[in-house]
């Protein structure tokens, strides 16, 4: 297993799922992707994760992201478990489990870490860009869900910037101001930034999310 790092290709994989064979790649498309992993099916904190994550479908669609889970346990096991999930989240889970009993995947993206557990994936979520690129890279432990609204958030920070010489500050949120890169000079940004610009300082100028 190598180490995986912001701005590597994500590694391509078959596997079974809850819906059966995919290709990552075939079923990422031209879409962006999310791939997380929880630790173990008919689990209580990854039974909300689930519901949580399949009742964002809107949000994940309006971003163009497909979303993709994984666990260790079998694909029946997760047919089985998606029942629960819907019952008691009161959702439908909208996205493929995959099925990774061999372990490929986890060790394909270091989803086991062994003095946190032996066997069971940790929760790691990893955001893909269209191009294949790795993103985000996030590890939470067993005992923590994770905030699927960060998540949104992290996205919408990651499709902006891919498209604007701009950062996100600290808890910014969609349509708050943004940062201007550093590389851009003052003079570019009276061009690239038509609404304008604060300088605070010659390193931080704040400008309006640009359309
Ligand atoms: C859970 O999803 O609740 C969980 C799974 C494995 C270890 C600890 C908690």
């Amino acid at each position: 297993m190598s180490v995986l790092r912001l701005g590597d290709k994500a590694p391509n994989f078959d596997a079974e799922t809850s819906e059966g064979k995919i290709n990552f790649y075939d079923y990422l498309g031209d879409s962006w992707g999310i791939l997380f992993s929880h630790p173990a099916d008919f689990t209580p904190v990854c039974t909300t994760e689930l519901g949580a994550a399949a009742k964002y479908k809107d949000e994940f669609e309006k971003r163009n992201v497909k979303v993709l889970a994984l666990s260790v346990d079998g694909a029946q096991s997760h047919k089985d478990w998606i029942k629960d999930i819907n019952e008691t989240q009161n959702t439908t889970v909208n996205f493929p489990i995959i099925a990774d009993e061999d372990r490929k995947v986890s060790q394909l993206y270091d989803m086991i870490h062994p003095n946190a557990d032996d066997t069971l994936t940790v929760r790691s979520v990893y955001v893909i860009a269209p191009d294949k690129t790795i993103k985000l890279m996030i590890t939470y432990p067993a005992s923590t869900g994770r905030n699927f609204k960060e998540l949104l958030r992290v996205i919408d920070s990651l499709q902006l910037t891919a498209h604007h010489k701009v950062a996100t500050p600290a808890d910014w949120q969609q349509g708050e101001d943004v940062v201007i890169s550093t590389s851009v000079s003052n003079k570019e940004a009276e061009n690239k930034f038509p609404k304008g610009f604060k300088e605070v300082k010659p390193y931080l100028r704040l400008t309006p999310q640009p359309d």
